[in-house]
């Protein structure tokens, strides 16, 4: 008699449960989330798929779904030669990926000291932690006015950006849970580097020339008032850690809250 057949389980496997591509560069996808994993708004994951060999290939992810979401969903970028995305691209509904619940990261509440307004600067897929934090209720509780800058090379790389804000300002679920007025707080400033659009240039330049604050009609940028979590590359990371430490902000952490956070976009 032959030996029963076993099935090797995936360790921590969860199913995709949708897909959406946006361009060639960029697609979004959700996933069961399991029972077990407790994370706060902001925070990353090791996500993955098994190799050949068997042995799992992880990158760490952005969680871009709020705490409160009964589903897990990230926003990936496609890489023709990166060892994960190459493949993770063509996950479809029904397929499964690991997912080590484990969850880390600094851009989180925790990490700042109470303030007036909170800046989210992104570049690329530096979108995902903020497409958690919009949709976290604390975010509109703790702040006066709330600002996502997003900067992109195309304007169609804007597009996730774009449906999530049309999202949280019309879903009937956002307003129940933080109500039609806080989410008059939420400012949507968009940018593009290479693409025509109706705001051109790094986010870094639009701050120190000034552009950024006069269009938002805010005065200047302080401690006093002001918090920020920034997530993109590290040329962007470093650059604005700079202009951010110019206006006098300091850098926090879990263990050590202060003015504003620093995190690097997944990237392959
Ligand atoms: P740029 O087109 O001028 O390089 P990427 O797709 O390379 O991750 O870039 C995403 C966006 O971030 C692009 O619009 C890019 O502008 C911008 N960017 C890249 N590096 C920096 C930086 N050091 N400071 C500000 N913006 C940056």
């Amino acid at each position: 008699m032959n030996a029963p057949k076993i099935t090797p389980t995936l360790p921590d496997a969860q199913t995709v449960l949708e897909v959406q591509h946006y361009t060639d560069r960029l697609f979004s996808f959700r996933v069961t989330r399991p029972k077990t994993l407790r994370f706060r708004s902001g925070e990353f994951v090791m996500i993955g798929l098994l190799k050949e060999d068997g042995k799992p290939l992880l990158r760490a992810y952005s969680i871009a779904s709020p705490a409160w979401d009964d589903e897990l969903e990230f926003y990936s970028i496609k890489v023709q030669d990166g060892p994960l995305t190459s493949k993770l691209q063509y996950i479809k509904k029904g397929d499964q990926i690991i997912l080590r619940p484990k969850p880390v990261g600094t851009l989180v509440h925790d990490a700042l000291l109470p303030g007036k307004r909170i800046w989210f600067f992104a570049t690329g897929t530096g979108i995902a932690p903020f497409a958690s934090l919009l949709r976290e209720p604390q975010t509109y509780e703790d702040y006066e006015q709330i600002i996502l800058t997003h900067t992109c090379r195309n304007k169609n790389e804007l597009a996730y950006g774009e449906n999530l804000i049309q999202a949280i300002k019309n879903n009937s679920l956002m307003s129940e849970l933080v109500g039609d007025d806080a989410l008059k707080k939420l400012i949507y400033y968009p940018t593009t580097t290479r693409d025509q659009s109706n705001q051109m240039g790094r986010i870094t330049d639009l701050l120190k020339n000034g552009k950024l604050l006069k269009d938002l009609g805010i005065e200047s940028i302080s401690k006093e008032t002001d918090r920020a979590m920034v997530c993109g590359s590290l040329g962007l990371n470093t650059d604005l850690k700079r202009i951010l430490e110019g206006f006098g902000l300091k850098e926090g952490a879990n263990s050590d809250p202060a003015h504003y956070v620093v995190e690097k976009a997944f990237v392959g």
